[in-house]
């Protein structure tokens, strides 16, 4: 019984730290990209597979980009750790 609780553990916590990225993306920041990171009508920009994702969001938590509506973006990544901005590029990589 015991075994078999702590398999289902292990599983269930590396099923989740795989899902994070899309996790995060659908609870942050779809709500303005869209799901597939192709909503225009707020950023103006589509984002989907974007290589740059994770330079540009540190780029916006450190300061260093942005552009007329980088406030916006700014707080919607604050709170997030370095490692939720990395799972977070990686998913919108994938997006296509
Ligand atoms: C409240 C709406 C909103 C939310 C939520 C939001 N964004 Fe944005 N996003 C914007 C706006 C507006 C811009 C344009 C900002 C600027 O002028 O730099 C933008 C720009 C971006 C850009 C830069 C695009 C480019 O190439 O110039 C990226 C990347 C991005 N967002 C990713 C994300 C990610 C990832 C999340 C979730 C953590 C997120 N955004 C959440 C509104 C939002």
């Amino acid at each position: 019984m015991m075994k078999k609780l702590l398999v289902l553990s292990v599983l269930g916590v590396s099923a989740l730290c795989a899902a994070d990225g899309a996790k995060l993306f659908g609870a942050k920041c779809a709500e303005c990209h869209g799901g597939d990171g192709k909503d225009v009508s707020i950023s103006g920009k589509a984002i989907a597979g974007d290589a740059a994702t994770l330079t540009k969001l540190v780029g916006y938590k450190n300061g260093s980009f942005g552009g007329e509506q980088k406030a916006t973006m700014q707080g919607s990544i604050a709170g997030l750790s370095d490692d939720d901005l990395k799972a977070i590029a990686a998913h919108v990589g994938t997006l296509k």
